[in-house]
Parts: structure tokens; C-alpha cells; sequence
């Protein structure tokens, strides 16, 4: 009789991925509305052959030891995989993979959606209205930044940074990007996007847009230097991982009246609490980590775990290997 694979589900994830796992192994779903706590992740992986873990899990050196020599893969429902340490992964011959691709234009939309927010201070306009403050038309009343017309700096010109690009063009914006790596010339002249290093990147922006993975280069790269060499009146917004920016240094830049506004959707813990500094400032809108949370794009990426998962059971290359 051949033997199951035994895998462990951090959470539930679409049916489209369950159903699809549930089909070839015996699927232990974690299915609470929060993660394990870490002593019951390094508990219910011993012995696993394969793990579907969530940006939320730490795989690292001591959960591998925990899951022990049975593992052979680990997906992660997520493009990012700042959450797994790759190299031990590696050094013990455990596959890994990732969701690229499918979330892209998802999370490019809610990244411009921030912008737009942001920039014509939509969450405050929503407030003055539900708090009763609306008396008349008003020639100050709220004034924003203009989008059109503006400068797009895009630090990190990956698909999503690609795609924020492509938005920018559509509503007539200058686009500026940094990256480690330089796009091809036809990539630069279809989206419009000029390379410049990342200081100039920042000098001339009117607004900022992250898009690099969090790795140890970018931890922090947007701190209090790289703060005050933004343009006066400039829009920050990140939608890839919290820890590139330095938060502190960033509520700073807000009270100062240097920065205009700031549109998070990570931050650095997370959940950020009610009571953090950034919250009681009226320029920062911040969302909790939904920048691929369409009904869609989930699926899709439920899709893909599982395929990376399935293939990795059985020793095949993954279709999305990191
Ligand atoms: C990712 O995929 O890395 C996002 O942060 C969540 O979809």
C-alpha cells in the first residue's frame, strides 16, 4: 500500500487549494482565524512531508528540525518568503515555493488605490463627512496632491513594480524607478519608466512606491536620511513588507509636515495596534495587508500552493520553485 502524504495546513485556504491537496495527501488544516502559536506549528510539523505555510509562519532552522527528515517541501501561500529561511531549507533538500504571478495586478491596484486615497485624502474626507463637519462647499476644504501630472518614484521594478508602472502611465504620470537590476530598454520605453539611482529616485518623487522584497539590504531602506531626501509635500506608500520602512522615522517625517501623506498596506510589526503612533496622524492611511485580497486572486494562489505543494510530495521540480 502506497503511503499518503501527510501535510500541514497553517490555514484555511480557498477550496480550490484544499480540494486539491485534500485529493493526493491526508491534510491536517489548522483552521482557526489566527496562526498556531509556535509551539503548536513545531508540534503539528513533526513528522510531515510537506508544510503550506502562510507569511505569518516562521520556517526557519528549528522548525525544520521539528518536522525532521520526512519533509520535502514547503509552499508558501504568498510571492514574498522573507518568513522562511531558504538557505537551511536548501542545505536539508527541502523544496520551496511561491504564488508569483497571480496577485501582480492585484496588488499593483491596491498600491494605486493607496496613492489615490492619500493623495486626495480620501479616509479624512470620509471622516469630515460621518463626523457631521460638512457646512458648505469650500475653495480650502481638503486639498490634495494632483496624480496626473505627477512624479512616480518605484523602488523595486518587479512584476508589481512593473505594474504600478503601467497605472501610472494611464493617469498621465512621470515615472522614475530603482531597482538592483535594470529593466531591458523595451520594457523602460513601453511603460515609460526612467532608471535613475535611488537618491535621485527620492529627490524628484512626488510620490514613493515600494515594491522590493524585505532581505537584509532592503531592512529599513526607506529610514530618516531617505525620508528627508523626499521632496517636500511627497507621498509614501508600501504595499510590500513593513520593515523596509522605518516606522518611527516615518511618523516623524508625517508630524513634521515633510511628507504629505503615507499609505500603508504592511507595517512592521504585524497587526499594528490601534494605539501606534501612525494611527493618531490623519495623513496615514493604513490597511491590514490586503493587497492581494480579491476573491480571485486568493483562489489563484491557493491554486498555486497546492500545485507546489503536490509537486514537491512526490520529488518533482515545482512549478514555482524559489
Ligand atoms: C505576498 O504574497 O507576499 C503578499 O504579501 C500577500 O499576498
Amino acid at each position: 500500500m502506497s503511503h499518503r502524504p501527510h501535510v500541514f495546513v497553517t490555514r484555511r485556504i480557498p477550496d480550490a487549494g484544499l480540494e486539491a491537496m485534500r485529493a493526493a495527501a491526508d491534510v491536517d488544516l489548522w483552521d482557526e482565524e489566527l496562526p498556531p502559536s509556535r509551539d503548536v506549528l513545531l508540534e503539528r510539523v513533526r513528522g510531515v512531508d510537506g508544510l503550506l505555510s502562510l507569511l505569518t509562519d516562521r520556517v526557519d532552522g528549528e522548525l525544520l528540525d521539528s518536522a525532521g527528515p520526512s519533509l520535502k517541501v514547503v509552499s508558501n501561500y504568498a510571492v514574498g518568503y522573507d518568513n522562511i529561511d531558504v538557505e537551511a531549507c536548501r542545505a536539508l533538500g527541502v523544496a520551496v515555493g511561491n504564488t508569483p504571478g497571480v496577485l501582480t495586478e492585484t496588488t499593483a491596484d491596491l498600491a494605486f488605490a493607496l496613492l489615490m486615497a492619500v493623495a486626495r485624502r480620501l479616509p479624512e474626507s470620509y471622516d469630515f463627512v460621518r463626523q457631521d463637519r460638512w457646512q458648505t462647499w469650500g475653495p480650502l476644504l481638503l486639498l490634495g496632491k494632483d496624480i496626473h501630472g505627477a512624479t512616480l518614484g518605484i523602488i523595486g521594478f518587479g512584476r508589481i513594480g512593473r505594474e504600478m508602472a503601467r497605472r501610472a502611465k494611464g493617469f498621465g504620470m512621470r515615472t522614475l524607478y530603482y531597482s538592483r537590476t535594470r529593466v531591458p530598454a523595451e520594457v523602460e520605453s513601453e511603460l515609460d519608466a526612467t532608471f535613475m539611482p535611488l537618491d535621485e529616485v527620492l529627490a524628484q518623487s512626488d510620490f514613493i512606491s515600494l515594491h522590493t522584497a524585505l532581505t537584509e539590504e532592503t531592512r529599513h531602506l526607506i529610514d530618516a536620511p531617505a525620508l528627508a531626501r523626499m521632496k517636500q509635500g511627497a507621498i509614501l506608500i508600501n504595499s510590500s513588507r513593513g520593515g523596509v520602512v522605518d516606522q518611527a522615522a516615518l511618523a516623524d517625517a508625517l508630524r513634521s509636515g515633510h511628507l504629505f501623506g503615507a499609505g500603508l498596506d504592511v507595517t512592521d510589526p504585524e497587526p499594528m495596534r490601534a494605539d501606534d503612533p501612525l494611527l493618531s496622524l490623519p495623513n496615514c492611511l493604513v490597511v491590514p495587508h490586503i493587497a492581494s485580497a480579491s476573491e480571485r486572486t486568493r483562489d489563484r494562489m491557493a491554486e498555486k500552493a497546492a500545485a507546489n505543494l503536490l509537486a514537491g510530495l512526490v520529488g518533482e521540480p515545482l512549478p514555482d520553485p524559489v
